[in-house]
């Protein structure tokens, strides 16, 4: 079944029968090493799935659930080795979404939920994006509309003393820092911590070009040239100037708004026939950090 989050769909099985997750891995299309994330109703059954709450993720868990943030913690009983591909440690998050949370507190156990696409595709941010994906593999699609947040939860190592950020997400860095009163570390580009984190994920199938937002125009003209159907993610501070190519978006000023609508920006141009994105990363800060993220590895080398 796919559900609704606040980040992304969700395709979700019971975290404690093995076959129905198998069935995840198998729609998905997705190597069995890599983990999935256990959905919860609440921060109060967090210790039901791991082992023990270090202070540190209990000071998150509070701050931050129901919402955009993962916490990757000691493997407990409960979770199935199969759903962590191996690893004794688990993934735990609780979503900021009514369908979803009204789903977990009906079910009352934990739901390992994986983004309701195809493995290393762009991931969906509305029901209709889950049908055209998955198809007749998924039986329901619960439609909760589009996702508030867009981009997926930030995952975070809190097992040992030193947190540190897996995956950047709808929950900032620099809130974190703000929720711990330290500096985190990032390690979300190519982390041996995060097992199918390949280069290429995220990806449209347009080829995606990354350059400086002052040679997008340029760089769209020169593949225009060269025959390509480009589609251009055009930079705020660019949007007025005329720039020529096959499908145009206007990336929006605010970075909430560009999360928001990052992966459907590049379904978009995919459905309008691009066979090459051009854009640029956004600065680093808040939730361009995601969107940073999101864009390299759609621009990753893709497996031949
Ligand atoms: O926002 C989200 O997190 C969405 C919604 C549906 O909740 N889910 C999501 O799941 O993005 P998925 O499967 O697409 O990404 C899960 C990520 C993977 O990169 C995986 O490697 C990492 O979580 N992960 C899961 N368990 C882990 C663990 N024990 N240690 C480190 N990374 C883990
Ligand atoms: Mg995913």
């Amino acid at each position: 079944m796919a559900f609704p989050t606040e980040t992304v769909y969700g395709l979700g099985a019971n975290v404690e029968d093995r076959v129905a997750v198998s069935r995840v891995f198998e729609v998905k299309g997705r190597p069995p090493t890599h983990p999935l994330i256990v959905h919860i109703g609440g921060a109060q059954h967090l210790g039901d799935w791991v082992q023990d709450v270090p202070a540190t993720a209990r000071v998150l868990a509070e701050r931050f659930w129901p919402g955009p943030l993962t916490l990757v913690l000691r493997r407990g009983r409960r979770v199935p080795m199969e759903a962590t591909g191996g690893l004794e440690t688990v993934a735990v998050r609780v979503p900021d979404h009514p369908v979803a949370l009204a789903l977990l507190s009906v079910f009352g156990g934990g739901v390992a939920a994986p983004s309701a696409n195809r493995f290393g595709s762009v991931s969906p941010t509305a029901a209709n994006h889950v049908r055209a994906e998955l198809g007749d593999a998924v039986d329901v699609v619960l439609d909760g509309g589009a996702c508030e947040v867009g981009v997926e939860s930030t995952i975070v190592d809190a097992t040992g003393d030193t947190p540190s950020i897996l995956r950047p997400g709808g929950v900032t860095r620099e809130d974190l820092e703000t929720a711990l009163g330290r500096p985190l570390a990032v390690h979300s580009a190519s982390s041996v911590r995060v097992p199918g984190q390949h280069p290429s994920h995220y990806a449209p199938q347009a080829r995606v070009v990354l350059v400086e937002p002052e040679k997008v125009a340029a760089e769209a003209e020169l593949a225009r040239q060269l025959g390509h159907q480009v589609g251009v993610l055009v930079p705020s501070f660019l949007t007025g100037t005329a720039v020529k190519a096959h499908a145009v978006v206007a990336v929006p000023r605010s970075m909430a708004a560009y999360a928001r609508g990052l992966y459907g920006f590049l379904r978009e141009l995919d459905q309008r026939g691009c066979d090459l994105i051009v854009a640029s990363l956004p600065v680093e800060e808040g939730l361009g950090l995601a969107i940073a993220n999101r864009l390299r590895r759609a621009a990753g080398p893709r497996p031949s």
